[in-house]
């Protein structure tokens, strides 16, 4: 658990997001792959999602939203910090090149790993940031091009798995301000990092001298297993965020936003949390599972849209590989995205 020095804290200040202009709808995949409409909208309740064309990165994506989100805040930052599951390279991290095409000049700037949940994970850092007086205003974006990762010919992840960024501007603020960020409930359990992994490309498979068998630099995910976890793990984090924001429970939100990585799954939690459904937050239909940018587009999408407005007690989740997985309650103040 991560929370805020006394007397200060993160304040959201601004906020945007970024998709790539292609669109793929479920009769696309059809074409491709032996699945169909029917069994992507029941099993997973996505009918499009954006993917990025040849040539474009992920610093591509953050860049926008980063810029988006600098717009809204109205000012610069002096950290940058990026969660991505996709860099744009293993060596050195895509932060740094982010903020330079920014213009931010010379600030801190580094990369979060966490996969699904490393907007909440970079939310935990940036308000460390900020609460220890390193950095004043933190640039956070969430960004993935999880389509670089996926393999084509995988029924089981191509219909769910999408590109995007998401990101928040955070500055110094007081921790009773609506849009602080308080505590930050986290856990891992590396002991299931199997069930969702990229096997090769990393230090073990290169160590061993011997070159990737055929498809081991493609994503992996053992989607029935994970299913289960990401129930059991996003509604007991969301009940320990409600509790650590001193609410009487998650039935206090108003606006539910859990990481976007299946429909039935997001149901299921909310019913278990016992949400209504007009205060659940989805875009899943039209942007799919986006990684780490999940939750900050569909935040940057809610907040455009009107569904998400001030005032508004916002309970947050989010659930991926490591196994990681992370929550908290906020206030959401009065930030307009661009
Ligand atoms: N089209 C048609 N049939 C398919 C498809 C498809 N695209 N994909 C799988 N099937 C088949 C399977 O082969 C299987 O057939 P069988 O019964 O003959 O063996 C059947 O459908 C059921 O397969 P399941 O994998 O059990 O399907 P399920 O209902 O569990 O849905 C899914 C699969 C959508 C992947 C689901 O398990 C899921 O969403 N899991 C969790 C995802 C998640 O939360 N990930 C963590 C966050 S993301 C991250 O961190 C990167």
């Amino acid at each position: 658990m991560s929370g805020a020095a006394a007397g200060r804290t993160a304040v959201i200040a601004g906020l945007g997001c970024h998709l790539p202009p292609d669109v793929v709808t479920n009769e696309d995949l059809t074409r491709r792959l032996d699945t169909s409409d029917e069994w992507i909208r029941s099993r997973t309740g996505i009918a499009t999602r954006h993917v990025v064309d040849p040539g474009t990165a992920t610093s591509d994506l953050a860049v926008e939203a980063g810029r988006r989100a600098l717009d809204s805040a109205g000012c610069e930052a002096d950290a940058v910090v990026l969660a991505t599951t996709t860099p744009d390279q293993p060596c050195p991290a895509t932060a740094p090149a982010v903020a330079a095409r920014l213009g931010l000049g010379p600030v801190a700037a580094f990369d979060v790993s966490a996969v699904c949940s490393g907007f909440l994970y970079g939310l935990a850092t940036a308000t460390g940031l900020i609460a220890s007086g390193t950095a004043e205003r933190v640039l956070l974006i969430a960004a993935d091009a999880f389509t670089t990762i996926i393999d084509p010919a995988d029924r089981g992840t191509a219909v769910i798995f999408a590109d995007g960024a998401g990101a928040v501007v955070l500055r110094a603020g007081d921790p009773a301000e609506p849009g602080a960020i308080g505590p930050v409930v986290l856990g891992s359990d590396g002991g299931l990092s199997r069930l969702i992994e990229v096997p090769a490309g990393g230090s073990r498979q290169r160590s061993s001298g011997v070159a990737p068998a055929p498809g081991e630099e493609f994503f992996r995910m053992a989607g029935r297993e994970v299913y289960r976890h990401a129930v059991d793990r996003m509604t007991a984090s969301s009940r320990q965020a409600a509790e650590a924001a001193g609410w009487a429970g998650p039935q206090d939100a108003d606006r539910f936003a859990a990481h976007q990585a299946n429909a039935r799954i997001l149901a299921t939690v909310a019913d278990d949390l016992g949400i209504a459904p007009e205060r659940r937050l989805s875009n899943i239909e039209r942007v799919g599972n986006t990684g780490a940018a999940s939750l900050p587009v569909l935040l940057a999408q809610s907040a455009a849209e009107g569904t998400l407005t001030a005032g508004h007690r916002l309970l947050l989740t989010a659930f991926g590989g490591g196994l990681s997985w992370g929550a908290t309650a906020l206030v959401w103040p009065d930030v307009k995205p661009v």
